[in-house]
């Protein structure tokens, strides 16, 4: 089959590899139908990602159809189509009973990590009962490949970890993927604004059009000032970081009102500074997380009925073996306008 792999910083390449097989009784083989391209898959080709070594297949995200499953598995059954989940989860373990499938023993982010993952022909997945999920009859597939990661990352990391409550008030640092899932999903609860911050003023007219009430380019290094103005001196309820640089943890520092909470989506590659010489007496929070997942079936039926739409976030469709174009056109966002590629095999 063919399979993008990763050969180390700065290197990946198109490989025949053979069609992975069933290593325990709990897994399954799926024949990936529709992958993308993740920010994430991007730090790791940066070298940023310490767990995932050359000659990984990379991708994370996906749907598929069931191809064979192992004895232990229960709940699938060859030609079922389904949902792949970022996150393996055994539902068994301290960590998948408290809902923290990121933590599994077993399992939590090594798809196209740990272990090879969906930018192929077919893919294994463990675990497969407790991390596929069925795909609903006449559901759009392509907007399905919006929940293997993206908007259960915005919605747990940025909107329920970052408290978003009717009427308040919201920045989000970065309008990538990530940063438009979270703005989408915020709308759950009505906020009175949400400024979308961005250096990217084609990013911020998308932000615009997916609900932000504000826009502002930072780009002049006077964003805090600008979030100021528009929320009368205090700064903001929740502010999300969904880029992971230590500029835009920063920025989140000077928005957070007091009382709020920085929700830090991002993935960090070096060391971050905190001022707490600043912020020790305004009673804020900080919140981390690796996406869990455990809102994907509730995600599921937002999406199936109509009240979030992720197919606004594909821009491009390609096949499998341009998947080399797909990570030039994503790469470079900025010039090509790429939200989500969509790769069909
Ligand atoms: N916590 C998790 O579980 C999890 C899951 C998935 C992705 N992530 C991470 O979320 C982050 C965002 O992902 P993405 O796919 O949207 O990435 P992306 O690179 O596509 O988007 C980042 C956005 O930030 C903007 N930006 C860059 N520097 C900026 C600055 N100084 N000020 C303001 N804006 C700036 C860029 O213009 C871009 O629009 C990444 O770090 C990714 O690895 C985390
Ligand atoms: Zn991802
Ligand atoms: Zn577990």
């Amino acid at each position: 089959m063919k399979a993008l792999v990763y050969l180390g910083p700065g290197l990946k390449r198109i490989e025949d590899r053979p069609i992975p097989e069933i290593q325990a009784p709990g897994d399954a083989i799926v024949k990936v139908v529709k992958t993308t391209i993740c920010g994430t898959d991007l730090h790791i080709l940066k070298g940023h990602v310490a767990t995932c070594a050359p000659g990984r297949i990379l991708g994370h995200e996906g749907v598929g159809v069931v191809d064979s499953v192992g004895a232990g598995v229960t709940a699938f059954h060859k030609g079922d189509r389904v949902l792949i989940s970022c996150v393996s989860s055994c539902g068994k373990c301290e960590s998948c009973r408290r809902g923290m499938y990121s933590h599994c023993t077993s399992g939590g982010w090594i798809l196209g990590n740990e272990i090879d993952g969906t930018q192929a022909e077919y893919v294994r997945t463990p675990h497969a009962d407790t991390s596929l999920y069925p795909i609903p009859e006449g559901a759009d597939e392509e907007a399905l490949v919006m929940l293997s990661d993206i908007l259960p990352t915005g919605f747990e990391c940025g909107v329920l970890n970052g408290k978003v409550a009717p009427g308040s008030t919201v920045a989000i640092v970065g309008c990538g993927p990530i940063g438009l899932a979270t703005l989408l999903t915020a709308q759950f609860y009505s906020p009175a604004q949400i400024i979308a911050i961005d250096l990217d003023d084609k990013r911020l007219e998308v932000a615009h059009r997916f609900g932000a009430t504000h826009l502002i380019n930072s780009k002049d290094g006077k964003a805090a000032q600008s979030v100021k103005t528009l929320t009368n001196g205090r700064g903001v309820d929740t502010a999300i970081e969904a880029v992971g640089i230590p500029a835009t943890f920063a920025l989140c520092q000077e928005l957070v009102a007091a009382g709020g909470v920085i929700a830090n989506i991002g993935v960090h590659g070096e060391k971050v500074d905190l001022h707490l010489e600043r912020l020790w007496s305004h009673n804020i929070s900080i919140t981390t997380r690796l996406v869990d997942t455990v809102s994907t079936p509730m995600l599921l039926r937002t999406v199936q009925s109509g009240k979030i739409d992720p197919t606004r976030l594909i821009t491009h469709r390609l096949k499998l073996d341009q998947i080399l174009e797909a990570y030039d056109v994503f790469g470079r966002a900025s010039e090509t306008g790429a939200l989500k590629v969509i790769i069909s095999t």
